[in-house]
């Protein structure tokens, strides 16, 4: 691939001499950000080989932002060093996806305890259950409350990569923003997922910051190939530099965004420079559990995000109700799951997704059932919920009770969610990342930060807020747990996920995925495809996607037989098939080094030292 010719244009940026690393045989380099050759990957479904490398891995959405994190590692940075370096050069170069406007949840694993670090954005303190009603008090439409000043969520993803640099950075926060400032004043090659994402957009237009820098003269998007440069971004990124996330909650940036909030046109949110300054990211205590795979005799330890996330408890649900069920033991059928497992994985998806709606949400405003999120996770409560699963589908399952107490809370009606990127990196010392970070839909609220001091470009704006429950109540007027209040943060589908061997409490793997609340089947068909089907990263990811958010059963188009589709028909099921595009990625640890994957869908990439 023409990208991974790289290292020929040395410019130099901050040189930074680490030593006395591990006993890697490739030793650390000076840190001096070398531009790379720009890939020009075609749009589409690309197969991609896999990634063998030794020493160290980093995996991420875009080519330009996984060679920044790979530059970072040579130099003797760590894993949440390269994941930072990572996440600058995402908000430049894939922009619809995740940023500094947004949020994110952080895993990290030092060899002996995982971490979680939560920087999901918080709605304003003056925010309330209303916030999405109209004049009748009833529900926005959608897409009325995504563009608009109501979505837009506190920023926390510096505030959080700040938190964990601290604690487990080597390389200084200032360098790790040098590829993505040499980038945005270089200039990068629109890329073809942008493009086509531009292309597919109808509101960003609206807003004349992002109209003049993603849209030629004629309002036409820029093409594959063009050069854009984002000058206003690199001078938040040099500001980020020294003053790290106080550059996004006080001064000029931070009053430019509030300003956007508050002066939209149609619909303004309430953010202030308080609640900008009062953003605190959180450490939470990540959610673990044990994962018995039937057809190996294997035993692991699979640890993600807790509330506000729903992704690992929904995944963990899955994966204990299908071992209750045949499903644990059913292989692969000529490469591809067979009708007879895609039955029992999508009746389990109901259970969980049921159970989604009625208990979660931000735990520092819900009452997890019983007090422990992991009553959802009981082996006895697993059971008999897989007990409800019979030859044909229940079509939509009702919430269960975990605790055996009753709820206070109303199920959350089902509502779109989008977009995001993931990032997965092992460092050369055995540190680990998973992080999954989002400005919620494509291209956010649509609104783009520039401070207005004449310089072109900057960042788009999350809207975040529309992971809350549009209706704060049930028509019985029973409260949503996932429903807005002031400083709350929105239910996420966002699942890091790090896999461990039981016995040795070896990591074996890290990966997620984007997708909105189909992140939990991604990053679930990621852990059955490795760990209950045994093929490594790639083949997973590869794999044909599948879900169902408790009502019709959804199949990735074109990829599965039509007697697939037959057979779920003759079980009851509703099939639809879309195109489910995944974006995951994910590095497994082999016995000489690790395999990473990327997904066809999208135009991730996996780099590392070649064997
Ligand atoms: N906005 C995507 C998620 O948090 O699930």
């Amino acid at each position: 691939m023409k990208f991974l010719k790289y290292g020929s244009k040395l410019k130099l940026a901050v040189a930074v001499l680490v030593g006395g690393l591990s006993a890697c045989a490739i030793q650390p380099t000076a840190f001096n950000y070398a531009t790379p050759d720009q890939p020009n990957d075609p749009v589409g479904y690309q197969e991609k080989p896999g990634w063998a490398t030794q020493g160290f891995a980093v995996a991420a959405a875009n080519p330009l932002a996984t060679d920044a994190g790979y530059q970072v590692l040579m130099a003797g940075g760590s894993a949440i060093d390269a994941a930072i370096a990572v996440q600058m050069v995402l908000t430049l170069v894939e922009p619809q996806s995740s940023g500094i406007g947004g949020g994110a949840f952080v895993l990290h694993h030092d060899g002996k305890k995982v971490e979680a670090y939560d920087g999901r954005e918080a709605a304003p303190s003056a925010a309330t259950d209303k916030l999405f009603l109209d004049a009748q008090g009833k529900p926005l439409p959608f897409i009325d409350g995504v563009v608009s000043g109501l979505s837009v969520g506190v920023p926390g993803t510096l505030s959080v990569l700040e938190m964990a640099h601290k604690e487990h950075g080597k390389l200084p926060w200032a360098t790790l923003m040098q590829p993505a400032i040499q980038l945005a004043e270089q200039g990068f090659k629109l890329s073809p997922h942008l493009h086509r994402g531009l292309q597919a957009e109808a509101y960003l237009m609206k807003d004349p910051v992002a109209a003049s820098y993603f849209y030629d003269a004629q309002g036409k998007p820029h093409p594959v190939g063009y050069v854009l440069k984002n000058p206003e971004l690199a001078a938040i990124f040099r500001d980020i530099a020294v003053r790290g996330s106080q550059a996004l909650k006080q001064g000029p940036v931070a009053e430019a965004l509030v300003q956007k909030v508050r002066q939209h046109p149609t619909r303004p949110g309430s953010m202030t420079l308080q609640d900008l300054a009062n953003y605190k990211a959180k450490k939470r205590e990540p959610l673990c559990f044990d994962h018995a795979v039937q057809t190996t005799g294997k035993n692991f330890q699979l640890c993600g995000f807790p509330p506000p996330s729903s992704g690992t408890l929904a995944i963990g649900q899955m994966l204990g109700i299908l071992n209750n069920t045949s499903a644990g033991k059913m292989p692969l059928e000529q490469g591809l799951p067979s009708s007879d497992w895609l039955h029992f994985y999508t009746e389990a998806a109901r259970l969980a997704f049921a159970d989604r709606g009625q208990f979660v949400g931000d735990p520092d405003f819900v009452q997890a059932p019983g007090g422990d999120w992991k009553t959802m996770l009981h082996p006895t409560y697993l059971k008999q919920r897989s007990s409800l699963i019979g030859s044909q589908s229940m079509k939509v399952a009702q919430p269960g009770n975990p605790a055996g107490t009753k709820t206070a809370y109303a199920p959350m009606p089902s509502q779109e969610e989008y977009g995001t990127s993931h990032i997965s990196v092992i460092d050369r010392d055995g540190n680990a990342v998973a992080m999954t970070t989002t400005i919620e839909a494509v291209f956010g609220s649509r609104l783009m930060v520039n401070s207005g001091q004449g310089r072109h470009g900057g960042f788009l704006l999350n809207n975040e807020l529309t992971d809350f429950s549009f209706a704060p109540t049930d028509a019985k007027g029973l409260p949503i747990a996932n429903r807005v209040e002031g400083g709350k943060r929105p239910r996420s589908s966002m699942s890091p996920t790090l896999v461990f061997e039981k016995d040795s409490g070896k990591l074996k793997m890290t990966g997620g995925s984007p997708g909105g609340a189909v992140i939990i089947h991604y990053t679930g068909k990621l852990l059955i495809g490795t760990l209950q089907w045994g093929l490594n990263t790639q083949q997973t990811i590869n794999l044909p996607n599948f879900s169902s958010l408790n009502g019709p059963t959804i199949l990735e188009e074109k990829r599965f037989p039509e007697s697939t589709v037959k057979a779920l028909q003759g079980k009851g099921h509703d099939v639809r098939e879309t195109p489910l595009p995944s974006g995951l990625q994910a590095i497994e640890v082999t016995p000489t080094g690790f395999f990473g994957g990327a997904d066809p869908r999208r135009e991730g990439v996996v780099m590392g030292p070649k064997p």
